[in-house]
């Protein structure tokens, strides 16, 4: 019923007999890994500073964007320019930060194949596109797992703890307490925090172009409503992740929902089902680890009933309000780390997502004018050109619509110009000095 679903999943499975194919042809004719990127970009990790990000010594605000499948798509030849191509692209509509998925649990071109098993072929795709977006200028977002089953998500890890023998509970939310389960996840995340780059030559934890680590995309833990089993998991990873890599931001993942420990917050969330998912924005947001909150808006899934006009008045109130919290409450930057708008409504018109684009842009933008919490903004999803096997119903190309890309190079430059002279560089010299001629 609710967003995030159907991504990635779907579109996933009527490829894979073509690329099996395509993956033989290469894996006899060539060198599949032979993966030259020159890279000599030197950055900063970004840090935070109250409310708001900091880098090379100035504010940093985020307009960033969603691609789930570059890791994926780097692993075959065929497909890997996909990744360069998007980077590129992104980095060149003035987009700074990309959110994707460092993840694959047992599917098709798994990462981690079982537990504490991993494919070398996959974490050279992964090492590939840190380093493409490390040349591009364009930090990384890392999702470490899935609660959703695409890409194998909690699920899988609960069918291996079966599948080894261990007297789990059959509920897929013993992802979050069961003691075996929580060791494979620490031992993934440990994994790939000390993984070092075939490429770039420096492991994980000491890589600046990684933005920072997402525990988690989307958590649910709907056994326990009240919240505190997802709490102790978040607590307990958090604490994990910084033992091991004290230099990177944490965020949760989570989407934004208010417990019911927040009565007074209830009536911001969609409806009464979002207090019940066990979870909770403020709650979860405020352990001293999460350097970040974080929140999704999708009201074409969260409302049937509701007017165009009226899902907009929503996604006012719902950014403004978890901006407020940021800034009154947790005293921690907020991300809106996914925002879409599906063309499968039976009313879907362009013009509606780009005004729906925009109230979210304009909302936040309004807070980061006056250094609020407001920090940034990830578009659920960017695609490139013939990958249209690979979209959801939340895929654009965003080139592909002039208004479009205006709203949201629009965004980079009035960004830009908040964050003074440091970046008015490159790509954006360019794109935003043409806008205001
Ligand atoms: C943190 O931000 C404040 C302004 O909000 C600024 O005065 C201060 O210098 C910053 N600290 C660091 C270490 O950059
Ligand atoms: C766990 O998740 C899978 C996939 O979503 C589902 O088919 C299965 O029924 C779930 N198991 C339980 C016990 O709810």
């Amino acid at each position: 019923m609710v967003a995030g679903q159907g991504k990635g999943m779907g579109l996933f499975y009527p490829i894979v007999g073509f690329a099996t194919c395509i993956a033989f042809i290469y894996t006899t004719f060539g060198d599949t890994f032979r993966l030259s990127i020159y890279v000599d970009k030197k950055m900063d990790f970004v840090t935070v500073n109250g409310t708001h990000f900091e880098v090379d010594g100035g504010i940093f605000y985020v307009n960033g964007w969603n691609s789930y499948w570059l890791m994926d798509q780097a692993v075959e030849a065929y497909s890997r320019p996909r990744v360069r191509a998007m980077l590129k692209e992104g980095a060149k509509m003035g987009l700074t930060v990309c959110r994707t998925w460092a993840f694959n649990d047992g599917e098709y071109n798994a990462l981690q194949i079982s537990p504490g098993k991993f494919d070398e072929r996959v974490f050279k795709a992964l090492d590939h596109v840190i380093a493409e977006a490390k040349q591009n200028g364009v930090r990384l977002l890392l999702s470490l797992v899935n609660n959703l089953r695409a890409f194998g998500g909690k699920t899988q890890y609960v069918k291996w703890a079966w599948q080894e023998g261990i007297g789990v509970s059959s509920s897929n939310d013993s992802f979050f307490f069961d003691p075996s389960i929580r060791k494979y996840y620490k031992d993934y995340v440990k994994t790939i925090l000390t993984r070092k780059n075939t490429i770039t030559g420096i492991e994980y934890r000491d890589e600046p172009a990684i933005f920072g680590w997402e525990l988690i995309n989307e958590p649910r833990c709907m056994t326990d409503p009240s919240g505190d089993t997802l709490h102790g998991w978040i607590k307990d990873m958090a604490g994990f992740v910084k033992s091991i890599d004290s230099k990177h931001l944490i965020t949760v993942g989570l989407e934004g929902f208010y417990g019911p420990k927040n009565p007074k917050k209830l009536t911001v969330n969609p409806g009464d089902w979002a207090a019940l998912l066990g979870c909770d924005f403020m709650r979860d947001s405020k352990l001293a680890n999460i350097d970040f909150a974080s929140a999704h808006i999708y009201p074409d899934h969260w409302f049937h009933e509701q007017e165009f006009e009226e899902e907009l008045e929503y996604v006012k109130k719902w950014v403004e309000s978890h901006i407020d919290d940021g800034d009154n409450v947790l005293k921690k930057p907020v991300m809106f780390t996914e925002f879409g708008y599906s063309n499968l409504n039976p009313d879907y018109d362009p013009n509606k997502r780009d005004r729906f684009f925009e109230a979210v842009l304009d909302t936040i933008y309004s807070s980061s004018e006056k250094s609020g919490a407001g920090a940034g903004s990830f578009v659920w999803q960017f695609l490139v050109d013939g990958m249209e096997e690979y979209n959801d119903d939340f895929g654009i190309v965003p080139w592909g619509r002039p208004a479009t890309h205006r709203i949201i190079t629009g965004h980079s430059c009035r960004l830009a110009e908040l964050q003074g002279s440091n970046w008015g560089k490159g790509d954006l010299k360019d794109l935003c000095g043409r806008r205001k001629d």
